[in-house]
């Protein structure tokens, strides 16, 4: 049974209110490259390694995230939404080595595209003399989401399991990363989503027990930091849970703890890491509007003290990620160290957002009606009903500028499920979980019931009901005449 700390502190986001036209604009100069006409340097100059590769950067553009797309336009009647669905299409989406055939593609990798393919196709979107940012997400960790049961992995929990996880799977994408004709690609990775911040708080869960004390996963995590950061031209981010997880100031301390020790464990010390992104695959919404002071309170009880943030003073990412970031420099680390925040999914847009803050005396009552985080528990975290896509990916972004953000970013490409609730057979380790059923009432969120939408497949496979309920839930909006 998953630990519902685990996915379960929510993650907070906001509501950005730009015009449509704004976001036309936006993804128009964000996809085409149009804003900024840069002297073109020599061919030969590899790039150098920069604060923050995303800034002037346009995105890489994963075909077979289009396809998918196109899948679900092929079913959809709805003239408008269709015409939304066509804009998402061409959405820059991380790309998830999920498993090591995810590295070498083909058939055994679903018809994917292999690695060196995403980066031949990074280098033809490649416009001349503008830097290009390709995201790819690390995710096999031996004992992998040690908490739940949806996104197990290939690679068990073993000695044998770590040296696979060196030899078959990192070491081969550092091998493709390092070929010289990529050199010029920005490569940002996302370092094992859950990985350690499972270590932190559900270490009740004696599966992650046994990974932290066995020390298998801190030694893949600092292996994949010692030969990613050994290339030029490849960024670290580390996967660092949601504002609903790992928000309590307990947490927050004990998180900046592992991070330091573990990082300082590499062979570059706390160089080795670019940055942190928060929410990764979660719902967390980036600001809560109608709440912007934890401390305020309601019928004379603090906001925080609520049952939904259960003391936890940070309802959001950019709240979280400020705090972090703050956090982690008190311990050393590099001040530039950047802030990335996954906001596929966290737009919580549609008729069910509120659009002013509460007016009840009775906190949860005033809470519930001032939060646009739907949900009913910050824990609740597999194909949740109501969710919308957040912010398009989009670099520097102007908001919260103590937050250190360098970009926000589609990590967990919206329409891709979180999890099944049935046992459909599958080689990639994947279970079901409890927490994808919408029957099933969560003791570790609060005895509410999941919230998932029913008939999902598994993991990382393609849920048309969803996709269409996220464009329709987009916050902002999707326009429907874009580019
Ligand atoms: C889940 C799946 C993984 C997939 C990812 C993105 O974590 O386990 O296979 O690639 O989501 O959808």
């Amino acid at each position: 049974m998953p630990d519902p700390t685990r996915r379960t502190i929510t993650r907070p986001r906001r509501p950005h209110r730009k015009p449509s036209a704004a976001l036309a604009a936006a993804l128009s100069t964000l996809l085409l490259g149009a804003a900024v006409q840069v002297a073109a340097p020599p061919a030969s100059a590899a790039e150098p390694h920069v604060d923050n590769p995303f800034a002037d950067a346009s995105f890489y553009v994963n075909p077979d995230y289009a396809r998918l797309v196109e899948g679900s336009i092929g079913k959809t009647t709805d003239a408008a939404l269709k015409s939304k669905m066509e804009q998402v299409k061409n959405a820059p989406t991380a790309v998830w080595l999920d498993r090591i055939a995810a590295i070498h593609g083909s058939d055994a990798n679903g018809g994917r595209k292999s690695l060196a393919d995403h980066l031949d196709l990074a280098l033809a979107q490649k416009k001349p003399g503008r830097p290009l940012v390709a995201s790819f997400v690390v995710y096999d960790l031996p004992g992998r989401d040690c908490a739940a049961l949806a996104s197990n992995g290939e690679l068990p929990l073993t000695y044998k399991g770590l040296a696979r996880y060196k030899a078959e799977y990192i070491d081969e994408i550092a091998k493709v990363f390092a070929r010289p004709k990529y050199r010029d690609i920005r490569i940002t990775t996302v370092i094992e989503p859950d990985g350690l911040p499972n270590l932190v708080t559900n270490l009740s869960d004696p599966e992650c027990a046994r990974a932290k004390s066995s020390g298998i996963q801190v030694a893949a995590t600092r292996y994949a930091l010692n030969k990613l950061h050994a290339i030029r031209n490849v960024y670290t981010y580390m996967d660092a849970g949601h504002s609903g997880w790992l928000g309590w100031d307990t947490n927050l301390a004990q998180t900046a703890e592992l991070y330091t020790d573990v990082v300082q464990g590499t062979k570059a010390g706390l160089r080795s890491v670019d940055g942190l992104i928060t929410n990764v695959s979660n719902y967390t919404p980036l600001t809560e509007p109608f709440l912007p002071d934890p401390d305020k309170t309601v019928g004379g009880n603090m906001i925080k003290s609520g049952t939904f943030y259960g003391w936890n003073p940070n309802f959001d990412e950019s709240d979280f990620t400020k705090a972090l970031h703050t956090a982690l420099v008190a311990k050393g680390w590099p001040a530039s160290t950047g802030m990335a925040v996954d906001t596929s999914r966290n737009g919580w847009g549609g008729s069910a957002r509120p659009t002013a803050e509460g007016t009840s005396t009775v906190l949860d009552t005033y809470v519930s009606q001032s939060k646009v985080d739907r949900r009913t528990h910050r824990g609740l975290w597999c194909n949740v009903d109501g969710a919308g896509l957040g912010r398009l990916p989009q670099a520097v972004p102007a908001d919260s500028p103590d937050s250190h953000l360098d970009a926000f970013l589609w990590v967990k490409p919206p329409g891709e499920s979180d999890g099944a609730s049935k046992d459909i057979p599958n080689d990639e380790g994947k279970r079901p979980d409890p927490m994808c059923d919408p029957d099933h009432t969560a003791p570790g969120a609060g005895g509410n019931p999941t919230g998932a939408m029913p008939d999902a497949p598994l993991a990382g496979h393609w849920f048309h009901d969803q996709f269409s309920m996220l464009v329709r839930n987009a916050h902002p909006a999707v326009p429907t005449d874009g580019p």
